[in-house]
């Protein structure tokens, strides 16, 4: 009924109005709320830049305090969820444990069910925020076979990961100030990026009604594959399977194969048609990073830089206009942090989260609102009549 435009991947489809999140593409801008992305990661931490996603503004100094705070009050996981965490192998990938733990809040906090409440979606938002952090690390924790850590409310939302993933019990911790600066840059760039999959999942989770926490686990589900937040993954063993820069020319031209599947991870992207700007900053942290651990050498830092040379100057790049994505360089930097290779993911989650709830929050907020219903070609058989099961 009625009609319809066939658009597979939504090519060419705004699936919804929003002020949070811009992006030009052929010159490679990026804005939150209008500030462009460069100097919010220069001057503001990521707890200002999530008020800035969450509210439209950035705060003032008592406004950041009194957040800081507010998250600070939440960063706890009820006792009883460290019971999801045992009933999952140890060698379990640490997005699968997320899509269930994260779900599982719901059936902690059922204040999260009344939606209609903007008191009440304020304070999800908080607790995901608060609470992804510490989900995480114990991701990683259960899965080293190491105690878990409890936040630190002394330190702020870099450092107190940073404490949650490396600290051990008996021991001081102290987070190196480059380090957690360079994580809270990380967070930054990954906070929000409009309409990518992930975020039309949790809008889509969002449009029935459903409740914030489950819809966050709809999105990191969505994250996970490796056309989407999976890449960072992927582009690291991609580097590693490379190993030496000798063989990056056997890379391309296996990447330019039409018959062959593989792909440039970390290259490419839906909307950038010029350099993706969280890439060129990521490289810039990159540098940071290893010069503050000494490993101005370091191999596959090397590597990516002559890939990215090489593939830059190769006219099958070039006319399909692929540039390094933000994805090339984050999981160089986390694996200097020290952050093991199958966590890279739920570090993008933990920083998504907040562009997931501003966008549901948005949604919701939205009278204009509907739920989503996307419609399709129908290619199947014509209507046919069921034969008696003997006689098929
Ligand atoms: N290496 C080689 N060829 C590529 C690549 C690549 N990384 N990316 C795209 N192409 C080719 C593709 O084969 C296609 O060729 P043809 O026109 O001959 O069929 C053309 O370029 C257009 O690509 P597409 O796949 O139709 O473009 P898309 O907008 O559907 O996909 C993408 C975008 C990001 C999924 C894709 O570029 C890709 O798979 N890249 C590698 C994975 C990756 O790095 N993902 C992270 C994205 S950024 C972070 C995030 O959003 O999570």
């Amino acid at each position: 009924t009625g009609s319809f435009t066939f658009d597979p991947g939504f090519l060419s489809t705004a699936a919804c109005k929003s002020s949070i999140t811009y992006i030009d593409g052929d010159k490679g801008e990026l804005l939150y709320r209008g500030y462009p992305i460069e100097q919010l990661a220069e001057h503001c931490d990521f707890l200002e830049v999530a008020q800035l996603l969450l509210k439209g503004e950035l705060p003032n100094a008592a406004e950041k305090e009194n957040f800081a705070n507010i998250i600070k009050n939440h960063t706890m996981v009820h006792e009883q969820l460290t019971r999801f965490y045992q009933g999952f192998r140890r060698d379990a990938h640490p997005m699968a444990v997320m899509v269930g733990v994260v779900g599982a809040l719901s059936a902690f906090y059922h204040d999260a069910m009344d939606i209609s409440d903007q008191e009440h979606r304020d304070i999800s938002a908080n607790r995901l925020i608060a609470k992804l952090p510490t989900i995480v690390a114990m991701a990683y924790k259960y899965g080293a076979g190491q105690p878990f850590m409890y936040p630190r409310n002394d330190l702020d939302y870099a450092a107190n990961f940073m404490h949650m993933m490396f600290a051990v019990p008996c021991e001081t911790y102290k987070p190196n100030p480059v380090l957690t600066r360079a994580l809270d840059r990380i967070l930054i760039l990954h906070a929000d990026h409009e309409q990518n999959a992930s975020t039309s999942t949790v809008r889509l989770a969002g449009s029935s009604g459903a409740n914030p926490f489950a819809c966050i686990s709809a999105g990191i589900a969505c994250l996970w594959g490796p056309a989407h937040g999976g890449a960072n993954e992927a582009c690291l063993q991609m580097l590693e399977e490379i190993g030496d820069v000798s063989r990056v020319g056997e890379y391309i031209k296996r990447a330019k194969d039409k018959n062959d599947s593989f792909k440039l991870m970390g290259f490419g992207h839906r909307v950038y048609k010029n350099f993706d700007p969280r890439a060129k900053l990521m490289r810039e942290t990159c540098h940071e990073v290893l010069n503050e651990l000494g490993l101005h050498d370091d191999r596959l830092f090397k590597l990516a830089i002559e890939l990215e040379k090489i593939a830059l100057e190769d006219d099958y790049f070039v006319e399909k206009k692929l540039y390094p994505n933000v994805d090339f360089y984050s999981g160089i930097v986390q694996r200097a942090l020290g952050i093991p290779t199958p966590l890279f993911t739920g570090i993008f989650a933990m920083a998504r989260t907040v562009g997931w709830i501003s966008q549901w929050n948005e949604m919701i907020a939205d009278p204009e609102q509907k739920i989503g219903r996307p419609r399709q070609l129908y290619v199947g058989a014509a209507r046919r009549d069921v034969k008696p099961i003997g006689q098929r």
